[in-house]
């Protein structure tokens, strides 16, 4: 449960005051497993030299081990301590700039012509995902690839800490507050027209579950997919 503070709060403020503690949760639970499915999945799609953007980066995970497989990384987010926390966890003279600023009003004009933009865990807290998601196709190359996360709308996980939260709303208590900035979950049939949308039409929707292994997804609908297409 968290304090009274986190409540009401927007996207941004929310995950600044999460930034201090963020990288250290990567070390264990649910944010580890999903760790070691990015490191993995990512590999085959990063050519050396080759130029990504991490939007909404956090403190910077994924953005230093893009930057590990070879590439050049300019990495976002709305967070001014999500970004200090990137700045101070990042050695020097890694070919990572870090910027904060906020998706909606980034100029990304400035900086465009991507090999890869990954988005991990952030679309769901947007209020315009179309727009971000069509600034992401545009900036991207030709061939170049898109990779993100987005909620299971039948998630069982999600949907059982949805129920447990309105449980707990009526003896006056908070518990999984994220879900109420966390507003833009899919259905997998959503999901697959959300991309065609864009003009996507060569991707591949993983399923990804913290805690329900992938031999009972069938069963039990994962909470996230993370989708990794191609322009
Ligand atoms: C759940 S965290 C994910 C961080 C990182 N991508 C990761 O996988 O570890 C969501 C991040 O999105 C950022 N964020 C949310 N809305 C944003 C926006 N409109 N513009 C920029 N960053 C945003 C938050 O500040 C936060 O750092």
């Amino acid at each position: 449960m968290m304090p009274k503070e986190h409540l009401n709060m927007d996207p941004i403020s929310f995950h600044n005051a999460l930034a201090k503690k963020w990288s250290i949760k990567y070390k264990k639970s649910g944010l580890r497993k999903r760790y070691k499915f990015f490191s993995a999945h990512l590999k085959p799609f990063i050519k050396k030299n080759s130029f990504w953007f991490d939007a909404g980066c956090g403190t910077g995970i994924l953005s230093r081990k893009i930057n590990q497989y070879g590439a050049q990384v300019v990495a976002v987010d709305g967070s001014k301590e999500m970004i200090r926390m990137a700045l101070k966890e990042t050695e020097k003279n890694k070919r990572i700039k870090y910027i904060n600023s906020d998706l909606v009003n980034f100029d990304f004009e400035s900086i465009k012509n991507f090999d890869g933009i990954i988005c991990s865990s952030v679309i769901e807290y947007l209020d315009n995902p179309e727009t971000i998601l069509m600034n992401f196709y545009n900036q991207l190359n030709k061939n170049g690839h898109l990779i993100f996360s987005v909620p299971n709308e039948s998630s069982l996980v999600r949907n059982i800490q949805i129920a447990l939260r309105n449980l707990f709303k009526c003896f006056k208590f908070s518990i999984f507050n994220y879900l109420q900035i966390s507003k833009n979950s899919y259905t997998f049939r959503e999901l697959n027209d959300f991309l065609a949308t864009f003009g996507f039409t060569d991707y591949k929707i993983y399923k990804f579950d913290a805690i329900i292994p992938d031999t009972l997804h069938k069963v039990f609908q994962p909470t996230l997919y993370v989708v990794f297409a191609k322009k």
